[in-house]
């Protein structure tokens, strides 16, 4: 069964760890960031994109994908079901195709008095269904569904507006950019984060644009206070590389190498490995249902 992510981001907060949220693309994506987490007991946040819902065909498919697969891969470990940067109407559509927490991404609205009025409204309704609710201050620079952010720095002041209206996490921009960095990428703003940090309490952090930081500015992140590290790229980047030396070895052409379960086989064994170096990296192997 799923759960919210709640109780998973407060334990991660609370014991200065970071949790993946890996970002699932069709049911090998699936198959194989659970598989990671069993295998490492950590607690998964599985997340989906607006984008990547449309393209498997609607969040009901999504939902009962994961549903099935924790059920019938015998998965112990907790896992969340999480919508990725929605707006205010997708945060509906999951919610009633059975996501287990959502994201409303309010960055994009024309005005902040926009995004506190949906993000308020939003928090009740999540609450009363039990499930957890993200929300986001200052957009995330880079391009995502086409949806392009412009990497600001969010400021405390509307971080703090936020969390009071009880979010139960918070992204918030201090730099960070989807996709893959640019080589002139000027790193996280640790200053930023620690003053948001400082504004907003125990509330666990949310760094989106995961792949690509070197690994000492995330773990710096982590023990300044965020939680929940994003990730899809990365995933997405492995699963190209395994795939395509597959094709270029030519073992499409050998025996039955063209069936999908051989040919898609080594780009989920990369993700199963790429997730499980993450898990370590973020600190949150073993961690189960702490
Ligand atoms: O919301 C999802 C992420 O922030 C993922 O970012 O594709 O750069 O890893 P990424
Ligand atoms: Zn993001």
């Amino acid at each position: 069964m799923l759960v919210n992510a709640t109780h998973m981001l407060q334990s991660a907060e609370k014991g200065h760890y970071g949790l993946g949220a890996f970002n699932t693309n069709n049911l090998e994506w699936a198959q194989a960031i659970l598989t990671a987490a069993e295998e490492e007991q950590s607690p998964l946040i599985i997340q989906c994109s607006m984008g990547a819902a449309k393209y498997q065909g609607g969040y009901d498919v999504v939902a009962t994908i994961v549903n099935h697969l924790v059920k019938n891969m015998n998965i112990t470990v907790p896992v969340a079901l999480h919508l990725d940067h929605g707006t205010y109407e997708a945060c509906f559509e999951a919610m009633d195709a059975g996501f287990t927490s959502i994201m409303y991404d309010g960055s994009h609205e024309e005005t902040f008095d926009i995004n506190v009025e949906h993000t308020k409204e939003l928090v009740k309704l999540a609450h009363q269904k039990g499930l957890s609710i993200e929300a986001e201050v200052g957009g995330i620079g880079g391009t995502e569904d086409g949806v392009t952010g412009m990497g600001e720095i969010a400021d405390p002041e509307e971080c703090k507006v936020i969390a009071d209206l009880g979010v139960d996490f918070l992204a918030c921009g201090i730099g960070n950019i989807h996709g893959l960095y640019p080589a002139n990428w000027k790193g996280l703003q640790f200053d930023a984060l620690a003053a948001i940090k400082e504004k907003v309490g125990d509330l666990p952090l949310v760094l989106h644009g995961g792949t690509g930081i070197p690994e000492d500015q995330v773990k710096k992140a982590i023990s300044l206070g965020v939680s929940k590290v994003n990730v899809n790229t990365d995933l997405q980047v492995v699963f190209a590389e395994a795939t395509r030396k597959y094709i270029e070895a030519g073992k499409d052409q050998q025996g039955k190498g063209y069936d999908p379960r051989k040919l898609l086989a080594p780009g989920k064994q990369a993700i199963i490995d790429r997730t499980k170096e993450l898990m370590t990296e973020f600190g949150s192997v073993g961690k189960g249902w702490e």
